[in-house]
C-alpha cells in the first residue's frame, strides 16, 4: 500500500463553487501533484441524508465528474468512484455503528446545524443523524494518510479517527489513523456576508457561472459602511470577506491588496475583484465545455472498478481480524 494516499469527497447535490475550490479541492491538486495517490468519493447516499428525491442524482454526479476533471484534477491520479456501487461501504458502516455510541454521535456540531437548518424538529432519519459513521467507513475502507476538507468536516474526521483507534484497539491493527488537512481558507463566507458560501443559501459564485452572472453577483455582495478597503474581519468583516478572496484568487499579499486599493471606492475594487475571478473562472470553463458525458462516465467506470478492488481486499483484512471468517 502506498503511504501518500488521501481521501476525500463530496455529496452531489449541485455545482461546485469556489468554497469548494479554495476549502478543499485546491489542496486535492496540490496533493495529487506532489505524487499522492487521490481517491474521490462522490457520496450519493449522503445525498439522502436531507432530501429523498433522487430524480437530479445521476445527472448532478456526471456534473461534479467534469468539475473536478476541468479544475484539473487527472484521472491517472485521482480514482473518481461512486459511493452506492462499493457494497464493502454499507458492510463497514454497520460493523462502525457498533462501535460508537449513540451519545458520542450525537455530539457532531456539524450534524447538529445541518439537522437546525433542516427545520423538521425531531423528525430527522435515522441516515442523517449517523452519516458521520458511514462517511467513517468511506475514509477508513480506502486507508488514506489524510483527508483534504473544509472546517465543517472535522467533527467528522475527528469520529472517523476515533473509530479507527477503537477498531485497531480490539481487532488488532487494520487502519491507519488518517489526519485532516485544512485549505488555504477552511471557510470562505457567503456574498450577502454569511457564515458559509453555500448553494443553498443562495449566496454562492459557481465554477460555472459566466462573467455577467459574476459581475453582477459581486456588485450585489454585502458592504460594510464606509468607503475604505481595508482588512479587518471585526470592524469591516465584509470588506475583508471580498479582501480575502481576492487574495485567494490572485495569491497577492492582502497587504498588497489594500496599498493597490487605497483611496479607491468600493466600486472599483469590486469590479477589479468580478474580473480576477472572471479570468480564474475561464480557463477551468474553457475545459468543461470540451467534456462529454461519456468522458465523465468512462473516468467513473474506471474509478469505481479500481475502488472496488481496493474495498474487496481491504474488507478481507477486516474480516480476518474480526476472525469472521469462520470458514463456513
Ligand atoms: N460530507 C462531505 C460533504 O458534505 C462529503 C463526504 C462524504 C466526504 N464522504 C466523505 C468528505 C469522505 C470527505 C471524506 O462535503
Amino acid at each position: 500500500m502506498k503511504s501518500k494516499r488521501i481521501l476525500t469527497g463530496d455529496r452531489p447535490t449541485g455545482p461546485l463553487h469556489l468554497g469548494h475550490y479554495f476549502g478543499t479541492l485546491e489542496n486535492r491538486l496540490r496533493l495529487q501533484d506532489k505524487g499522492y495517490e487521490c481517491f474521490i468519493i462522490i457520496a450519493d447516499y449522503q445525498v439522502l441524508t436531507d432530501r429523498l428525491e433522487t430524480g437530479t442524482i445521476g445527472k448532478n454526479i456526471l456534473e461534479l465528474t467534469k468539475d473536478y476533471l476541468s479544475i484539473g484534477l487527472e484521472p491517472s491520479k485521482c480514482t473518481f468512484f461512486v459511493q452506492s456501487k462499493i457494497p464493502e461501504l454499507a458492510e463497514l458502516t454497520l460493523i462502525f455503528s457498533m462501535l460508537v455510541s449513540v451519545a458520542r454521535v450525537s455530539r457532531n456540531p456539524t450534524v447538529k446545524d445541518e439537522i437546525r437548518s433542516m427545520k423538521i424538529e425531531d423528525t430527522f432519519s435515522l441516515g442523517m443523524f449517523s452519516y458521520p459513521v458511514s462517511q467513517a467507513a468511506d475514509i477508513l475502507l480506502f486507508n488514506p494518510s489524510l483527508v483534504p476538507v473544509g472546517e465543517d468536516q472535522l467533527p467528522h474526521v475527528e469520529l472517523t479517527r476515533e473509530i479507527a483507534r477503537k477498531f485497531n484497539a480490539l481487532y488488532g491493527k487494520v487502519f491507519r489513523i488518517p489526519e485532516p488537512l485544512l485549505g488555504r481558507s477552511p471557510r470562505l463566507k457567503g456574498l450577502d456576508g454569511q457564515e458559509k458560501m453555500s448553494k443553498s443559501r443562495n449566496n454562492a459564485i459557481f465554477l460555472s457561472d459566466k462573467p455577467n452572472i459574476v459581475r453582477a453577483k459581486i456588485l450585489k455582495a454585502k458592504t460594510d459602511m464606509g468607503r475604505e478597503i481595508r482588512y479587518d474581519p471585526i470592524n469591516k468583516p465584509e470588506i475583508s470577506n471580498l479582501l480575502n478572496l481576492f487574495h485567494l484568487l490572485t495569491k497577492k499579499p492582502i497587504d498588497q491588496l489594500e496599498n493597490e486599493y487605497k483611496g479607491k471606492g468600493y466600486e472599483e475594487f469590486k469590479q477589479s475583484l468580478a474580473e480576477a475571478i472572471v479570468s480564474f473562472l475561464h480557463p477551468i470553463q474553457e475545459r468543461k465545455l470540451c467534456l462529454s458525458d461519456d468522458d465523465a462516465i468512462n473516468v467513473l467506470k474506471d474509478g469505481t472498478n479500481k475502488a472496488s478492488k481496493e474495498a474487496a481486499q481491504m474488507m478481507k483484512r477486516v474480516v480476518k481480524a474480526m476472525k469472521t471468517d469462520y470458514g463456513f
